[in-house]
């Protein structure tokens, strides 16, 4: 059976960064994040007894080895856990790029996962699908559930998912994604997190997590812009912060990065509410309202040095949906 899933990137605003288990990628602190309505991955997956090994391709890219071995081992838990041992043939695209930041791990594996398990009929819930996502890629596991998610850190693999706080439409936030540089980033996530304890300031980070999540699930609560995105800015600092104090360090940013930063703080102080966050790459995401968008984006195009901006609504979760890829 042939089977195709699309799904959203995220972007956290109470991020995680270092895991408590490597294997299980189960992280040292929870998360809280919104799905992305343009940056998506499409997958279509077939298993097939006629197939001598699992054939994956990226439309407009290429998957390096090891990003092949990675997908390689998410299908055999899929496979592990279907008990079957037939190989598959996997095509994948991403509206946007790969390893820079945007994290289309997220939405890579969330597709998979998705799109394998329908493949093999077999259906799984939305907090199973969301634990085999975050096999993959723990960020992913936030791919699945829709609009805007937690994930809980858990104690072990079945307690550590993704689940939705509230639908997609329930805030009309936007994240206006700024690229600024398309090429791979040098550090994997899955590698700079290894070293996370290298940095003295990781254990006060996830220590601080708890009362954060609280504090930000608040101002969800309340629609308080200001108050959400002031903490939305604090933690990527301090994340940034983890990773720049690691050795050795991981400085994500370039002088594009510092510039957007800068101009966001100016922007705001000139009365415009809108607030930053980063992930693992020196692209930048922009958090407003709705209201505001029209006016943050004529500032972003005063910025020089852009090369894309994509402006992403809160979406729905990885679903399967009719148009193959073959
Ligand atoms: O999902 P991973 O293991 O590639 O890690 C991604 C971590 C960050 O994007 C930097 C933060 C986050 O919570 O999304």
């Amino acid at each position: 059976m042939k089977k195709t899933a699309q799904a959203p990137a995220n972007i956290a605003f109470i991020k995680y960064w270092g895991k408590a288990d490597e294997e299980l990628r189960l992280p040292l602190n929870s998360s809280i994040s919104m799905n992305l309505s343009e940056a998506y991955t499409v997958t279509t997956v077939e298993f097939s007894a006629n197939l001598e090994h699992d054939e994956i391709r990226l439309l407009g890219g290429e998957f390096s080895e090891q990003e092949i071995e990675r997908i390689v081992k998410a299908l055999n838990f899929i496979r592990n856990k279907a008990h079957v041992t037939y190989f598959a043939h996997v095509v994948t695209k991403n509206t946007f790029p790969k390893g820079t930041g945007a994290a289309a791990s997220a939405s890579g594996f969330a597709a998979l996962s998705v799109a394998a398990f329908a493949a093999l009929g077999i259906e799984l819930s939305e907090k199973e699908l969301s634990i085999f996502a975050r096999l993959g890629s723990g960020s992913a596991c936030r791919s699945i559930p829709d609009g805007f998610v937690q994930w809980d850190k858990g104690k072990d693999s079945d307690t550590s998912y993704a689940y939705s706080l509230y639908p997609h439409d329930y805030w009309d936030l936007r994240d206006i994604l700024i690229i600024v540089n398309n090429d791979m980033k040098k550090v994997s996530t899955t590698e700079g997190q290894k070293g996370v304890k290298t940095s003295p300031l990781w254990h006060d980070r996830v220590r601080g997590v708890p009362e954060k999540i609280e504090k930000i699930k608040a101002s969800l609560k309340e629609k308080n812009f200001q108050t959400f995105g002031e903490l939305v800015e604090e933690d990527c600092l301090d994340m940034h912060h983890v990773m720049q104090t690691q050795t050795p360090p991981l400085v994500y940013w370039n002088n594009k990065t510092r510039a957007i930063m800068d101009a966001v703080v100016d922007w705001r102080k000139k009365g415009l509410p809108v607030y930053f966050t980063i992930d693992a790459g020196p692209n930048v995401h922009l958090i407003c309202e709705a209201k505001d968008e029209k006016t943050v984006m004529e500032r972003v195009k005063s910025v020089p040095g852009i090369l894309q901006v994509m402006v992403n609504k809160p979406a729905v979760g990885a679903r399967l949906i009719s148009a193959h890829l073959f």
